[in-house]
């Protein structure tokens, strides 16, 4: 994966880990922070000599999604038809993913539409959502499996992720789904990702989220994925695995690259960004600014200003249109 060469327009300002104007922004080239992972954020887990995941395969797998070079990863959630139906920005899911999947980490998919709209000769992980059953119309927390381990092997699964809803009717159902995906996870070599849902009545605050996330830790998942908030530090210093942040709904893209920043500064191991970047006016030009900012250390304002100029066409193309329209 991430092997296409983008050419870039001239940069704005300098920040770490930015590679040069000739390669791709992270993906290819540029200078990387050296191999660290975190132990803060629980990617020490991941370490050859850990005994806290006893599988190859699984340790593998996960350093697929959570990039040993930074201890983090950009994944690219495009799940939310399995409750939401066709979502703005994914109404065609192919060509949605399409032009993304290059810059992803990660894919985070139904099987369905894994099947039907990913180009299976594509180099890229993907974490299969395997938790389902019920729709924006119904009680959202009635979820069950709807995808066997099975078929996530089958489909090459690098990861698989099911949602909990702590505090919502159906939590215990929902927590006793995850620890028995766990256990046929660890089965097969397959990390479990747990995804913090929360319910209309629930505050996402750091209390909360910290309870939920430490509640997934509890019961062997390997990694989890909850919201941004005030005091986000207490929920990671709190959770034993790696967080990562999902991106919530729409926000101006200076807006999305701060709250990327302000989670991965306060020790987030990357995000698992959807709306944020299919939905922005240029999906391409935003999932490059959020890698700056996870794989590179970009501030938000720096992240901003690389969106801003991926946008403008490349000097001698935009020259070449002049001369044409001449
Ligand atoms: C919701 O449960 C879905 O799993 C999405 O993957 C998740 O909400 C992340 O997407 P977004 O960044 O759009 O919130």
């Amino acid at each position: 994966m991430c092997s296409s060469s983008v050419i870039l327009p001239p940069s704005p300002a300098p920040f770490k880990g930015q590679p040069s104007e000739d390669t791709a922004p992270v993906l290819t080239g540029g200078r990387r922070r050296p191999y660290k992972l975190s132990e803060r954020s629980g990617t020490a887990l991941i370490q050859e000599g850990s005994n806290a995941m006893s599988s190859w395969g699984l340790k593998n797998r996960l350093a697929r999604i959570i990039r040993p070079a930074t201890g983090r990863t950009v994944m690219l959630a495009v799940d939310h038809g399995y409750f939401l139906g066709p979502t703005s920005g994914l109404e065609s899911p192919a060509e949605t993913i399409a032009p993304l999947a290059p810059y992803a980490d990660t894919l985070m998919l139904t099987r369905g539409v894994l099947r039907s709209s990913v180009d299976p000769r594509v180099d890229v992980p993907i974490v299969l959502r395997v938790s389902g059953g019920t729709s924006i119309l119904s009680e959202l927390s009635n979820e069950g499996v709807v995808t066997t381990m099975e078929d996530a092997v089958r489909l090459n699964a690098s990861g698989v992720a099911l949602s909990i809803y702590v505090g919502s009717p159906y939590e215990r159902q929902t927590l006793l789904s995850l620890a028995a995906l766990v256990d046929d996870g660890e089965r097969h070599g397959i990390p479990v990702l747990a995804v913090t849902a929360v319910g209309k009545d629930m505050a996402r605050d750091a209390r909360y989220l910290a309870l939920a996330c430490r509640i997934a830790a509890e019961l062997g998942a390997h990694f989890v994925k909850t919201y941004y908030c005030d005091n986000f530090e207490h929920v990671v210093r709190t959770c034993p695995v790696p967080v990562v942040i999902a991106g919530g709904k729409k926000l101006p893209e200076k807006e999305a690259l701060e709250l990327a920043a302000s989670a991965v500064r306060d020790g987030a191991s990357g995000v698992d960004m959807g709306r944020n970047i299919f939905q922005s006016v240029n999906p391409v030009a935003m999932i490059q600014a959020v890698r700056a900012v996870v794989h590179g250390d970009a501030t938000a304002a720096q992240a901003y200003e690389l969106f801003k100029s991926l946008q403008r066409p490349a000097p001698r193309k935009a020259r070449a249109k002049a001369r044409a329209k001449r």
